[in-house]
């Protein structure tokens, strides 16, 4: 891309939104979640500080071949990418956490013309937002601090066949398939017709590998889904004894997906800001679903979202695959 051609602008005013937790939402989730059968909390609370860097050690992992495998698939076809989406392209980057893989992708465009990464995280989003936009002085960095699952506001100011939505990391694969199907058209009607996502997307394989890429050897994904237990304790005054719940991940072929949950050791009382809530020994808490596709699943759902498949690109081992999209 071409550098130090444009003045670099401020972040516009929904920088300072206030994210959606930090008004009592993360105490009704939980109790709300505890009170079920099953018992379930939402994924999205993993990301705390600990749970971000814990997240960012699990994409490290050899069992964990998602990151590596989509980074790779994304230096090896980000010129096809950038020629498919032509000149001063706007590029929306949706969860956009250390805003690493979009690296990629900035590199290959042709003079983009704004880079609008969406994250949840307010404090970390500003902070990755700062340093990427130090490395590409020519290009406009546009944070917009928002739980994109509940929408967010786009400024008016770029046509759809422009804007290219950014999706990795297999994050669809937290919803279930109907609730990614309702996100995906949502998205595009958000963005417009002629509007275009690039979305990766984990396939179907074997269940041992599956099922090591959510239990690894270091027990770096154990802690991980343990954190939301210390996160509760830490945010929201609970007694849960991290030593009495064990991680447990398995594969569900039937459902293609990875359950993740947290099981009792024991038969035991927790409370959460002062509300009691009982286990008995081998209840567990489901806290994350994560779905897999073949090819042509995903392009069916996608469909099924309004959306046209432009390309696919899959790695040789037929890990992972990503998706040019076109809305409409
Ligand atoms: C958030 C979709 C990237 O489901 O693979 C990793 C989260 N959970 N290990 C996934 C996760 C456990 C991850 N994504």
């Amino acid at each position: 891309m071409m550098r130090g051609t444009r003045p670099r602008r401020e972040p516009g005013p929904l920088a300072a939104a206030p994210p959606a937790e930090a008004d009592g939402r993360f105490l009704a989730d939980v109790v709300e979640g505890l009170g079920r059968r099953p018992k379930a909390l939402p994924s999205k609370y993993f990301y705390d500080k600990r749970g971000s860097e814990l997240f960012d050690r699990i994409c490290t992992l050899d069992e964990y071949y998602p990151t590596r495998t989509e980074t790779a698939l994304l230096h090896a076809h980000a010129a096809e990418i950038a020629g498919l989406c032509g000149r001063g392209t706007t590029l929306v980057e949706l969860g956009s956490g250390s805003s690493v893989k979009v690296r990629a992708l900035l590199d290959a465009l042709d003079e983009p013309a704004a880079y609008r990464p969406v994250d949840i995280s307010g404090e970390h989003l500003l902070l990755s937002a700062a340093r990427l936009a130090s490395d590409y002085p020519g290009l406009r960095v546009e944070p917009i601090v928002a739980d994109y699952v509940e929408g967010f506001a786009l400024p008016a100011d770029t046509p759809p066949e422009r804007t290219l939505a950014f999706f990795p990391g297999s994050t669809v694969g937290n919803f279930t398939p109907e609730e990614a199907q309702d996100f995906l058209q949502r998205l595009g009607r958000q963005i417009g017709a002629g509007g275009k996502l690039l979305i990766g997307v984990d396939l179907k394989k074997p269940r041992h590998v599956l099922e090591a890429a959510y239990d690894d050897a270091l027990g770096v994904t154990a802690a991980f889904n343990l954190n939301l237990l210390a996160r509760i304790n830490r945010e929201l005054d609970g007694t849960f004894d991290l030593d009495r719940f064990a991680h447990r991940a398995f594969y569900d072929a039937g459902k293609g997906r990875i359950e993740m949950h947290l099981e009792s050791l024991d038969d035991q009382t927790v409370t959460v800001a002062g509300v009691p809530f009982r286990f008995a020994r081998g209840e567990t808490i489901h806290t994350e679903v994560s779905y897999k596709y073949s090819v042509a699943g995903f392009q069916r759902l996608a469909n099924g979202a309004g959306w046209r498949c432009v390309r696919t690109w899959c790695d040789a081992e037929g890990l992972f695959s990503i998706h040019l999209l076109t809305f409409g």
